[in-house]
């Protein structure tokens, strides 16, 4: 390369320091061009065009979360006799519903749901329902006006499935000190007065 046109001397000094005239080197110049022209070609088509926007992008966010969630809640739904019974043979779930039982039901109904201010729920006497969904909806939907609380909001769709599926194990296991039974039997017969007086 020729050194005198590629290093030409500025024509000004400071306190005796000069300065070459060098080009940039071609690979900046090139990428300088480069983002020029992007950014022309990116202002065309997200501000003018038909690009997405940013706002567009998170509205579709939004609906695709919307989307996934109902999706969630409706297999959640999908709750049935089989689906709870298949879940009591499965001991990880039933270990996790009895942490959660012991953890949030006991206070009301015992450690072994013998039944303390809630009723027993070892008995074969049940005031809403006896079947697993009957359960199942009793806990999600709970019964306010008598102090049982709705779980739908503090446990996963999971959670609650598994502990309503671990509530139906609890029948028949006559723990000790056990409140006496209210409601009726399977037969719709109500729960003997003898024994229910408390
Ligand atoms: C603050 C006290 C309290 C807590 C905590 C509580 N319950 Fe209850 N529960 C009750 C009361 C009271 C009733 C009876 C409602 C009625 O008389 O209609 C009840 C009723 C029930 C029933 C229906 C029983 C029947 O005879 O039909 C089930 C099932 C039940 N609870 C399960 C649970 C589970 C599972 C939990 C924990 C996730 C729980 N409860 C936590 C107070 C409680």
């Amino acid at each position: 390369m020729d050194r005198t046109d590629r290093d030409r001397l500025l024509d000004h000094e400071y306190d005796g320091i000069e300065e070459y005239d060098n080009p940039l080197p071609g690979w900046w110049v090139w990428l300088f061009w480069a983002t020029i022209v992007f950014s022309g070609v990116y202002v065309a088509f997200y501000h003018i065009g038909p690009g997405p926007s940013v706002i567009g992008q998170y509205e579709e966010d939004v609906r695709l979360a919307a989307e996934r969630a109902a999706k969630q809640t409706a297999t959640a739904g999908a709750i049935s006799e089989d689906v709870l019974a298949v879940l009591q043979r499965n001991p990880g779930a039933m270990t996790r519903a009895k942490q959660i039982f012991v953890a949030r039901c006991a206070a009301c109904h015992g450690d072994r749901g013998q039944g303390i201010i809630g009723p027993n729920l070892t008995d074969d006497y049940w005031l809403h329902g006896r079947t697993l969904t009957d359960i199942h909806r009793t806990i999600r939907e709970g019964v306010p006006e008598k102090g049982m609380v709705p779980w739908k909001d503090q446990l996963q769709p999971a959670e609650l499935s598994a502990v309503a599926a671990f509530v139906g194990t609890l029948r028949g296991t006559n723990p000790p000190n056990a409140r006496p039974p209210q409601g009726v039997d399977g037969a719709g017969k109500p729960a003997p007065e003898a024994k229910a007086g408390s």
